[in-house]
Parts: C-alpha cells; structure tokens; sequence
C-alpha cells in the first residue's frame, strides 16, 4: 500500500473559519476523513504545524521512506529557505499545493521558494487540490 503525507504548514489548523471567503468552510479534519474513505487503498498520513522548523524535522523524517508527500507550506512557501533546501534534500517527491490561486491574489504571494524543488504544483482548486495531489502520484 502506498504511503503518503499531507504536511499542513501555518493557520491551516483554522481552516474552516480562517477568511472563509477565500480558503471555505469546511474543516481540515472533515476534508481528511472524506479523502481517506474514497481512497482506501492508500494510507494517508496528516501532520499540521504553524512552526518552520517542526515542518522540516517532518520533511526529513517522511523523506526517505513515504512514497509521496503532499505539501502546502502556507506562509513559509513565500519566505522558507530552509523548507525548500528540505524539499532538495529528501528523496520522496514533493507536490505543492495551495487551496486559493496564488497568482490571482498579492503580489507576494506570486513567489514560490518551494516550486523549483518540488515535482509539480497545484494550486486554486479550493480543498480539492490536495485530491488532485494525491491522484498525481499513480
Ligand atoms: C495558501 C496560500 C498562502 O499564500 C497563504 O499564506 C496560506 C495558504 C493556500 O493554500 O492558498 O496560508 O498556501
């Protein structure tokens, strides 16, 4: 069975009351266990932290071992050398995802430390992103 991770980085803990015009009103933990009973021939990880370094002792522990790892690092996409410098160092593949189009919003938010690293990028399908994610690794 093929293991993967979805690693949720900074204020995705609130989704589902965080600025719920742009990220909705559905909760991770609802999403997640949706996900994992249309999926049941893969075992789906989840890991949540608003701290960059506990998101890198992550990366580095998944990375030699799980098949894929699905990762939107929130606010530390913009800013985070250190998690892209873990994204090069790990041998598991890595797709970005962002739930809202990063390109349609702020200027800063156009810039991604993370995407030369990662195998591909998904961004602005809402939580179906991250579904999109999981279907690109088979
Ligand atoms: C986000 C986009 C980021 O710019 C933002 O900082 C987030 C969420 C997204 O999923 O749309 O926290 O990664």
């Amino acid at each position: 069975m093929k293991k993967i991770i979805i690693i949720n980085g900074p204020n995705l803990n609130l989704l589902g009351q965080r600025e719920t015009d742009i990220y909705g009103n559905k909760s991770f933990e609802n999403y997640l266990s949706d996900l994992k009973s249309k999926y049941t021939d893969v075992e789906i990880e989840y890991f949540q932290s608003n701290i960059e370094g506990e998101i890198i002792d992550k990366l580095q522990e998944v990375g030699f071992s799980f098949d894929g790892i699905i990762l939107n690092a929130a606010a530390y996409t913009h800013t985070s050398v250190g998690i892209a410098d873990s994204i090069a160092a790990i041998s598991t593949p890595v797709i970005e995802v962002h739930i809202s189009n990063i390109y349609a919003r702020e200027k800063f938010r156009h810039n991604s430390l993370i995407s030369r690293n990662a195998k591909g990028v998904i961004c602005g399908f809402g939580l179906q992103s991250y579904e999109l994610a999981l279907k690109a690794f088979f």
